[in-house]
């Protein structure tokens, strides 16, 4: 008989651990039109950019994991107030720099003078200036397609909830899909506002919106 599913604090995640964790982000995220856009299209670079993601977990980053005998189900990526992803050498050492090295130079472009200035004046824009250094700001929330529905992304949240309450801050996210941002009103969370994304070298029809969140406890 299988055991029950855990919720594990991974302050310093295994190799092994990253990698099992970034394919279930990547399978969670695989027809997302935002991993598109920032990986050029090119899902070996999804991987990278996940893996560089989650890595951070050893520089600053809250990883969380639901695992059940060993296999990751669900994961969760936060940084708690006055932390930011990718905010410093050390954390983009971790595998950011040899993604964004991967990208074509367009891309590098769009990362560094588009799509990264845009999400900072949308993110100040929304949830007020350093909004989300004042949070528990969610990265990465994702559960494995075949164990979604099973409560699993709930757990993240729920957990992420103890840790505000511990330090009276909030949660605040950005989704880029209207069913993961129901499925957060579901939780509890509130919008505050939406900013579309327009065009990638990948692509100059292509648009997303950034759906800014926040949770409260009362
Ligand atoms: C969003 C996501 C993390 C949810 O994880 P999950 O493990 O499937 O979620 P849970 O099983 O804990 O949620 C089940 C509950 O949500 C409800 N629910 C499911 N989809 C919903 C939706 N689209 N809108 C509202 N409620 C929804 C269910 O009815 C159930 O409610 P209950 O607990 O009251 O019975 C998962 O679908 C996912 O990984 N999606 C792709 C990646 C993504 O978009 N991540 C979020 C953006 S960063």
């Amino acid at each position: 008989m299988s055991s029950p599913p855990r919720l594990h604090l991974v302050g310093h995640p295994t190799d092994e651990q990253i990698e099992a964790a970034t394919a279930v982000c990547v399978r969670a995220f695989q027809d997302e039109t935002a991993v598109r856009a920032m990986s050029g299209g090119d899902a070996a670079l999804a991987h990278l950019l996940f893996a560089s993601m989650l890595r951070t977990a050893r520089e600053g980053g809250t990883l969380h994991l639901v695992t059940r005998d060993g296999e990751v189900l669900a994961v969760g990526l936060w940084f708690g107030p006055g932390r930011k992803m990718f905010a410093t050498e050390e954390q983009r050492r971790l595998g950011f720099d040899v993604f964004m090295a991967r990208l074509s130079p367009a891309m590098q472009g769009w990362w560094k003078n588009e799509y990264g200035k845009d999400v900072a004046l949308m993110k100040s824009d929304i949830l007020g200036t350093d909004g989300d250094l004042n949070s528990w700001y969610a990265q990465v929330i994702a559960t494995d397609p075949i164990h979604q529905g099973k409560g699993y992304g709930g757990m993240l949240i729920q957990e992420a909830r103890r840790l505000a309450r511990e330090d009276s801050s909030s949660l605040a996210l950005a989704t880029t899909n209207r069913d993961s941002a129901s499925w957060y009103e579901h939780q509890g969370f509130t919008t505050l506002g939406v900013r579309r994304i327009q065009g990638s070298p990948v692509d100059p029809q292509l648009h997303f919106d950034c759906i800014f969140m926040r949770f409260d406890d009362p």
